[in-house]
């Protein structure tokens, strides 16, 4: 979604931008700008462009030491030139970059329109400039007053950077459900929305809180809240740097995360799993064993992945811990005025920690009552802070917008959270430590199906390239592995795929199966093998492809394609079956020529509804 950076300093603004807003990239935009202060001037460049042709646009020369750049995510008004970001009051005075949305956009325009603003753009933040310039124009003594009184004025989520052309020592920012980090240089100051934008920079940082504001100068920075009381932060050492987000020689991120996966995987168990009394130890979730025990039933909530995820915890949670347990997308949890149960655990999935419906549905759980508990990626993210305790994934940045390890590290966090309840009740010793070896042993699994199957998956990916439609279908375990196996394939190849269960292609969607439409099959070595070599069967007899994810060894001639992947212990299987799905996509995906890590009409995090 939308990206945003701000530099204030002794340096040349303009490169600091440019590139901060290429490290954004990956959020996924439609538009990009810049606006320059120097000398009295505003310099505004902006269009419905790539970050690389805007670089064209801003030219070589500009001395400007500071400067708020943009990457935009249309929401109010067409992707186009006028609508790009900064946006300005009519004077040319006040630029303001914004992420988030306006609730009361058509109000405050309206408002504006009739004291006689004239507008240049559709956009809601636009309105920001006008509201801030008039507060200046009514004597507010300095642009971070001007900026509150506005702010008082709205309604909605928002990060947002302000630059007053008659006062380029400062810059002014705020958040309120949008993120916002400032990164603290030597003699200079940095704003962004994502770390990415900064660790090039800095490592000093300093997240600010939804209702607070702050001014930047070059040497220092103040921040306090919408109702001007001061507030004290410390910064923050962040441990990435920018080597974490460098493409090491890979084509696109989504094929470096999938290899990092045995390493993300590593992390996420490191001093988690307990040998000793055949346990999980998530320190996080701050609940003793007699609260554990309490728990009666876990309800899992994300959005995309997450929640597919999600649905793979509720069957771990059921199998190991015997607790009803399931997964709803928090996009529809939180508008259903949802029944809270006080002895439910609910579990917040996000990589991000930034999806607005997630936050949402987090929100209304704290607001009920309910015992909420969050499984995310980014530390110091809104969701990680909202929920309070929990476990983190430990996947480690993750670019690519088709997310491969943090959905990895999801499962594997949800298998020990499934363990450690299980062990509070009556998962026996022996199947506790079973799967404490199963978990230790899962990362050079991946290892193996990344280095194994890499090439073999990719003929696959290139035999059937031609196909315009796929079912995934799995069945129990593998249910929830098929939803994100499609998931992943439409998003990055744009290949329409659908998941179905197994025992329910006979109800309907077997009608569709010829040969021009492939089925993946999620075919473990388990308790269902012989009905899924079934559901192979009923496919092949009409004339449809199949290609089987397994470790089981199929009747010859079964299967056209085989995706191997090793044996494990079969509650951990959703785990490792995921990993040649990923694979699948991205090779369909490069066979078609589609850009990997750009995919059309998606943002790495959706920070708005
Ligand atoms: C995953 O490949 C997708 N890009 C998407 O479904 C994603 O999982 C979803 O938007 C949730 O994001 P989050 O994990 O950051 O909350």
């Amino acid at each position: 979604m939308c990206g945003i950076v701000g530099y204030i300093g002794k340096r040349e603004a303009a490169p600091i931008l440019l590139e901060g807003l290429q490290r954004l990239e990956y959020r996924g935009y439609d538009s990009a700008g810049v606006a320059l202060a120097h000398r009295g001037r505003l310099r505004v460049t902006k269009a419905a462009v790539r970050v690389g042709e805007l670089r064209t646009l801003v030219g070589e020369d500009n001395p400007a030491p500071v400067g708020i750049a943009h990457t935009r995510w249309a929401t109010h008004g067409e992707p186009t030139d006028v609508n790009a970001h900064p946006h300005l009051d009519a004077e040319g005075r006040i630029a303001v970059v914004h992420n988030g949305i306006i609730e009361n956009a058509e109000q405050l325009r309206a408002k504006l329109i009739a004291s006689g603003v004239e507008f240049a753009s559709d956009t809601d933040t636009e309105a920001l400039a006008h509201l801030i310039a008039a507060r200046l124009r009514d004597g507010a003594e300095t642009l971070e007053d001007a900026v509150r009184g506005a702010l008082h004025q709205v309604e909605g989520a928002y990060g947002i950077v302000v630059l007053d052309v008659k006062n380029p020592g400062e810059i002014v920012v705020a958040r309120n459900g949008s993120p916002i980090v400032l990164g603290i240089g030597d003699g200079e100051m940095f704003v962004a929305s994502d770390l990415a934008a900064l660790v090039r920079h800095t490592q000093r940082v300093v997240y600010l809180d939804d209702g607070e504001l702050a001014t930047l100068k070059a040497g220092d920075y103040r921040t306090s809240t919408l109702q001007a009381k001061r507030t004290d932060k410390t910064p923050t050492e962040v441990e990435l740097s920018d080597e974490d987000y460098q493409l090491d020689g890979y084509a696109d991120y989504m094929r470096k995360e999938i290899g990092e996966q045995p390493e993300a995987v590593r992390r996420a168990l490191r001093g988690r799993l307990d040998e000793r009394f055949s346990t999980a130890r998530l320190g996080g979730l701050r609940l003793d064993p007699r609260e554990l025990r309490s728990i009666r039933r876990v309800k899992f909530l994300g959005c995309g992945s997450a929640y597919y995820a999600g649905q793979i915890g509720a069957g771990l949670v059921e199998e190991l811990a015997r607790l009803p347990a399931d997964a709803e997308p928090a996009s529809e949890f939180r508008y259903r005025n949802p029944v809270v149960d006080p002895e439910t655990l609910y579990v917040a999935v996000s990589q991000s920690g930034e999806t607005a419906d997630t936050l949402a549905a987090v929100q209304e759980l704290s607001r009920k009552g309910g015992r909420v508990i969050g499984a995310v990626n980014a530390v110091a993210s809104a969701i990680a802070r909202e929920c309070g305790s929990g476990v983190f994934l430990h996947a480690g940045p993750e670019v690519s917008v088709a997310s491969t390890k943090a959905v990895t590290n999801m499962n594997t966090t949800f298998a020990m959270l499934a363990l450690l309840l299980g062990r509070v009740r009556d998962l026996s010793v022996a199947d506790g430590r079973r799967i404490v070896e199963g978990l230790d042993a899962l990362p050079d699994h991946i290892e193996e199906v990344v280095r194994t199957q890499d090439e073999p998956i990719a003929e696959v990916a290139r035999k059937f390239a031609e196909a315009r439609h796929m079912f995934f279908v799995g069945r129990v375990r593998g249910w929830p592995v098929a939803r994100e196996g499609a998931q992943k394939l439409k998003e990055i190849s744009y290949v329409h795929a659908e998941a179905y269960q197994a025992g329910e292609l006979k109800h309907g969607p077997i009608a569709l199966i010829d040969p021009s439409m492939p089925s993946v099959v999620i075919v473990p070595d388990d308790e269902l093998l012989v009905k899924n070599i079934g559901t192979m069967e009923q496919i092949k007899a009409r004339g449809g492809p199949v290609i089987a994810v397994t470790n089981a060894q199929l009747p010859e001639g079964l299967a056209d394609a085989e995706l191997r992947v090793p044996r494990t212990e079969p509650e951990l299987d959703p785990i490792l079956f995921g990993i040649p799905l990923q694979l699948l996509a991205y090779h369909l995906a490069t066979a078609l020529g589609r850009d990997i890590d750009k995919p059309r009409n998606l943002a790495k995090s959706v920070t708005v509804e």
